[in-house]
């Protein structure tokens, strides 16, 4: 099977991901979404072709709202992915969703971006819908359960196997960034029923929903949401910053054992 991936902050290394042996390679694919080709690295694990797409660009620097979700999700599904599990980096906002250093694999977002491509239904280029087997006509696609069901099941199963504790549901913000938000703007997402928050879940499964891809996140609490970090022995709250130093790599470590799992068991 063909497994995209889409990672965030941190997944840089995720292509150690490969069979011992397996060739890393780097692709180029050319979407009409983009002047420049995306660059996706693929390698083979467990019987599986791995497509990995680096959200922010090889150099890291594209913010969440300049990121070309559409040519990331048109370059998958030109490459033939029967899925997607995308990585993110969010900021827990309630107890439920999850304490740093821990994954969520929410089942629901609000999105509160703006301004940004989010849709292939932008009544302008609808023959290239058909060019990635996205019917011309206007669709409004289902978003009730926007995250795959079946999939995010298959993810909290492969967790189990691997021994990762993860948070098996909850709702994720999505806020336009790139600036983190406001003790107040956080009370306000909690008051939303929002667990966690990001800056990329959307417009991205939205697409690969159009796309008529399942989609799925793993989702890796990096910090307390602004407002939420309990103080210090000094009595102050940690800086956000000082908390990702400390929880990227262990939610990243976390997340591609998950993965691991996940592939071999597909493979089963
Ligand atoms: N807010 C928004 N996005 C994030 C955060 C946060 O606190 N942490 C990681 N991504």
């Amino acid at each position: 099977m063909r497994i995209g991936l889409i990672g965030g902050t941190g997944a840089g290394f995720f292509s150690s991901l490969e069979d011992s042996g397996s060739d890393v390679d780097e692709v180029e694919i050319q979407t009409a979404f983009a002047i420049d080709p995306v660059v996706v690295t693929v390698w083979q694990a467990h019987g599986h072709r791995v497509l990995f797409i680096r959200r922010h660009g090889l150099d890291a620097q594209t913010p969440p709202h300049k990121v070309n979700y559409r040519a990331h999700i048109a370059a998958l599904k030109q490459a033939g992915v029967e899925q997607i599990i995308a990585l993110n980096a969010v900021g827990g906002i309630t107890a439920a969703g999850g304490a740093p250093g821990t994954l969520i694999i929410p089942d629901q977002y609000i999105d509160y971006t703006y301004g940004r491509e989010h849709t292939f239904y932008d009544g302008q280029k609808m023959e290239l819908c058909a060019d990635l087997g996205i019917p011309e006509s206007l669709q409004h696609v289902e978003c009730s359960h926007p995250l795959d069901t079946a999939l995010r099941s298959a993810v909290l199963q492969a967790a189990v196997t691997a021994g990762v504790a993860v948070t098996a549901a909850g709702t994720c913000a999505v806020m336009q960034g790139p600036r983190l938000e406001t003790a107040a703007e956080i009370d306000k997402l909690e008051r939303d029923g929002c667990d966690v928050v990001g800056m990329t879940l959307a417009p991205e499964a939205g697409l690969a929903a159009e796309a008529g891809l399942p989609y799925a996140c793993i989702a890796g609490v990096v910090n307390f949401a602004a407002g939420r970090a309990p103080a210090n022995s000094e009595g102050h709250e940690p800086s956000i910053h000082q908390q990702l130093d400390e929880w990227v790599a262990v939610c990243m470590t976390q997340s591609h054992a998950l993965l691991q799992a996940y592939l071999q068991k597909l493979h089963a």
